[in-house]
């Protein structure tokens, strides 16, 4: 992994492209992938509860075993890493485990703004419980662990590294195979290493296309 760390946002943004063919023989090593890990999960999360497990793939046997519920995209093997991103359907869970410290503080003011930690506890137990027949909890770890994935993207980007997110997999097949245990929901995999050929170009809608100012205007609905 470069040492020269790219600082320029913009620049980092801008040249991030989806990368589909990768050095091979690029390598990173276990410290450098738990770096840009670290940096994804520095992402937001709704009370902090970081929805999010990585499942690193490294050694050639898992991603061969990793390709065909891929759809045979051979990136997933070429990577230095492949990372599948897990959205965790049972969040709640891990509202102690954040929360225990500061309590154990008795850092009042650092319960999310609640008045207490109870107060907090209850609300995130209510959102979990009152949503077991809704989407909520699945909405909920695709959208936080989402989050993440994007900043695997940007950190490994910003590290010199080239990646690409795909949904092309097979997930009830990926669950199946690596074991994942039903408290989580596979979103995302993203191919980290260096690239072997350039990123397709893509363009996007001009901005002014994506803004609708204060609201849709109900007698000019844009379909
Ligand atoms: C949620 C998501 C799923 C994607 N799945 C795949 C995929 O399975 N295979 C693939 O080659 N690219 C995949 N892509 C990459 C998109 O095709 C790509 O982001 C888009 O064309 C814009 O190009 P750019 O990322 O190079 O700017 C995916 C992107 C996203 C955000």
């Amino acid at each position: 992994m470069s040492s020269a760390v790219q600082t320029d946002f913009l620049t980092i943004f801008r040249e991030r492209h989806s990368v589909r063919y990768f050095d091979a023989t690029y390598k990173l090593n276990e410290q450098e992938i738990i770096e840009l890990l670290e940096i994804a999960g520095s992402a937001p999360s709704s009370w902090n509860l970081q929805h999010w497990k990585f499942v690193a793939f490294t050694v050639a046997a898992a991603k061969e075993k990793l390709l065909p519920i891929a759809n045979g995209q051979k990136q997933v093997v070429d990577a230095s890493v492949t990372v599948a991103i897990l959205g965790d359907l049972e969040a709640n869970r891990n509202a102690e485990a954040v929360y225990g410290p500061v309590i154990r503080a008795g850092l009042e003011d650092a319960y999310a703004g609640y008045s207490s930690h109870q107060v907090l506890f209850a609300q995130i137990e209510e959102a979990y419980t009152v949503s077991e027949s809704s989407s909520y909890r699945r909405d909920e770890a695709i959208r936080n662990a989402s989050l993440a994935a994007m900043q695997l993207m940007l950190a490994a980007k910003a590290h010199g590294l080239d990646s690409g997110p795909m949904v092309g997999f097979d997930a009830d097949a990926f669950v199946k195979a690596f074991n994942v245990p039903p408290r989580y929901v596979p979103v995302l995999l993203v191919a980290i290493g260096k690239e072997a050929k350039p990123a397709r170009p893509t363009s996007r809608f001009p901005v002014e296309q994506t803004i609708i100012w204060n609201g849709f205007n109900p007698d000019n609905i844009i379909t």
